[in-house]
């Protein structure tokens, strides 16, 4: 007797979604039947329809052109619709593909959008095409001032900053590498590492360089600085001035003992 309570309870409460869930399917039903209502879509054809666009990700110099390949399994009655800021060039076509020229890409970032209609039911594909900017490298001459060498090397028109790694090298080695991970922002940028290191009797006349590395997505773009001698000419100056003070000490020295000396002396001859 209680089982049969709980279970027309259950009947009761569970009436209104039942009845919610068929009207809902009634509504699904009716929207999907085509406007024109001519031929009754075959659902597994929008099921299965997809679009493409090749490549997704690219990464150009600035100011190049690319070629974007929208597909699509649909045969492309209709051209594809392309949505993009970029400008335009050539066209060419193939029973399901379009492939589109774009000019001059001089966005640093930007989305291309590919959309196709197949049955009444449009599908899109986005790509995205990046540009860099081959940067310039430039190391200044070394400054040696008191024990320390200090490199400073200036990389200009960096983008996009984050993929960024700096390195200088002396005599080919590595002695410091940095990377601008950390800068997330989308502006052109110059970028300045200083970097400061013990100097040591035999640095001088070995070269230094400084080197840009930008890895993007397996495209490595590299630039380098012209090589300079670390410099001795400062730590000459300096030791020089140092020098000159000690034989000016010295010397003072030598003639105050001497000056002592002789006086001595006269004194002893004096005496005698
Ligand atoms: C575009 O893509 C389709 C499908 O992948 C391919 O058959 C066609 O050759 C491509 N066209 C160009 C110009 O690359
Ligand atoms: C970067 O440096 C270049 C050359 O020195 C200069 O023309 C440019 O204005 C600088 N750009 C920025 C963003 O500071």
């Amino acid at each position: 007797m209680g089982f049969l309570l709980c279970f027309s309870l259950l009947v009761l409460l569970a009436a209104p979604y039942l009845e919610g869930g068929s009207a809902q399917r009634h509504r699904a039903v009716r929207a999907q039947r085509p406007r024109g209502g001519s031929s009754p879509m075959p659902s597994e054809t929008t099921a299965s329809f997809w679009v493409s666009i090749s490549p997704k990700l690219m990464t150009v110099e600035l100011g190049s052109s690319v070629w974007l390949n929208c597909s699509s399994n649909c045969p492309l009655l209709e051209s594809p619709v392309l949505h993009t800021g970029l400008r335009r060039g050539l066209t060419l076509s193939g029973p399901n593909w379009v492939s589109f020229q774009l000019l001059d890409v001089r966005t640093w970032s930007s989305d291309v959008r590919c959309f196709v209609t197949c049955a009444r039911v449009t599908r899109g594909a986005t790509a995205r095409i990046n540009t860099y900017r081959p940067q310039s490298v430039i190391l200044e001459p070394p400054v040696l001032e008191g024990r320390e060498h200090t490199l400073r090397c200036h990389v200009t028109h960096v983008f996009p900053v984050r993929f960024l790694v700096v390195t200088l090298r002396r005599s080919g080695r590595v002695i410091y590498s940095e990377s601008l991970e950390r800068f997330t922002g989308l502006d052109l940028a110059n970028v300045t590492l200083t970097y400061a290191f013990p100097a040591k009797p035999n640095d001088y006349g070995q070269l230094v360089t400084c080197h840009a590395h930008l890895n993007l997505d397996g495209l490595v773009v590299h630039g380098s600085s012209a090589p300079m001698a670390l410099s001795f000419l400062t730590w000459s100056t300096r030791s020089k001035a140092l020098a000159s003070t000690c034989i000016a000490a010295l010397v003072g020295i030598l003639l105050a003992v001497g000056a002592a000396c002789l006086r001595k002396y006269l004194l002893m001859q004096s005496r005698a």
